[in-house]
């Protein structure tokens, strides 16, 4: 992860590129419809932030796209639909999750942890790059040989993000890192995510925090009731009228 080719564009273009494009998509649960006809677009080696309230469809939206709920509408990544494809096939084409709650391995030890993250590697190389994951979350070399479930909530979610990039993915999708995270810690997390993103990396970010997502963003999409209410440059963003957007 020393530059940019260790992230490989779609398609490989320096100019940015949508790598991945939501047309429409309806999601939910058994008989309750979440979302409502979502479109959205996330262009390569930018951060795009999703952001809106409690219940605004922001996780279930990341799970669709990562096949953990079903859709039949669109969804392009690298210019190829996804949507009949399963997790397992997202993730070894390159889209890693760091869900919303971490979900480490609480038994593993933190190299365990990381080591999973290769599974979704396409490759067969079931290695990482420690110099390079221990380079971006130093506590986690430190930590190696515990067990993740003693680690604190900030040093999971470090450990939750280095087990995605342990994939080597293209796109990484994030549901609210800072949840829970004392600003020491967030603000490494800011840190180590705008240093992946020069990298050349694709984030697409869910978050409540504003102070956090205006480190980072550069496109903002605004979540109410499942449908994409707004969506702005951070150059054109208004965000009086977004925190009018946000839970209080
Ligand atoms: N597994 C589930 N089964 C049924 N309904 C669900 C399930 N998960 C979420 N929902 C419902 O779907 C709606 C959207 O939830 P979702 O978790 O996507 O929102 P969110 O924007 O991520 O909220 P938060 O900011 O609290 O994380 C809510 O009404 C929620 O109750
Ligand atoms: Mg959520």
């Amino acid at each position: 992860m020393t530059n940019a080719t260790e992230f490989p564009s779609c398609a490989r273009k320096p100019e940015p590129d949508n790598i991945l494009e939501l047309q429409n998509v309806r999601a939910g649960y058994s008989e309750s419809r979440v979302l409502w006809g979502v479109d959205m677009t996330v262009q390569q080696g930018r951060i795009t932030t999703v952001m809106g309230r409690n219940g605004a469809g922001k996780t279930t939206l990341m799970r669709a796209i990562m096949g953990l709920v079903r859709t039949k509408d669109p969804i392009r990544y690298c210019r190829e639909e996804i949507q009949n494809r399963s997790t397992y096939k997202r993730a070894r084409k390159g889209i890693a999750y760091v869900p919303q709650g971490r979900e480490i391995i609480p038994k593993l030890t933190v190299y365990e942890n990381i080591l999973i993250g290769t599974e979704a590697r396409s490759d067969s190389i079931r290695s990482f790059n420690e110099d390079e994951i221990y380079g971006l979350f130093p506590v986690l070399k430190d930590f190696r040989h515990r067990q993740g479930g003693n680690l604190s909530g900030g040093q999971q979610q470090q450990l939750a993000i280095a087990r995605a990039l342990a994939g080597n993915p293209r796109l990484l999708i994030l549901d609210e890192p800072t949840e829970g995270i004392q600003p020491s810690v967030t603000l490494e997390i800011a840190g180590v995510l705008n240093k992946l993103a020069e990298r050349g990396l694709t984030i697409l970010l869910v978050e409540q925090k504003l102070d956090f997502a205006r480190r980072l963003t550069d496109r903002y999409y605004i979540m109410e009731r499942g449908r994409i209410i707004k969506q702005a440059h951070k150059n054109e963003m208004d965000f009086e009228e977004l925190k009018t957007y946000l839970s209080v």
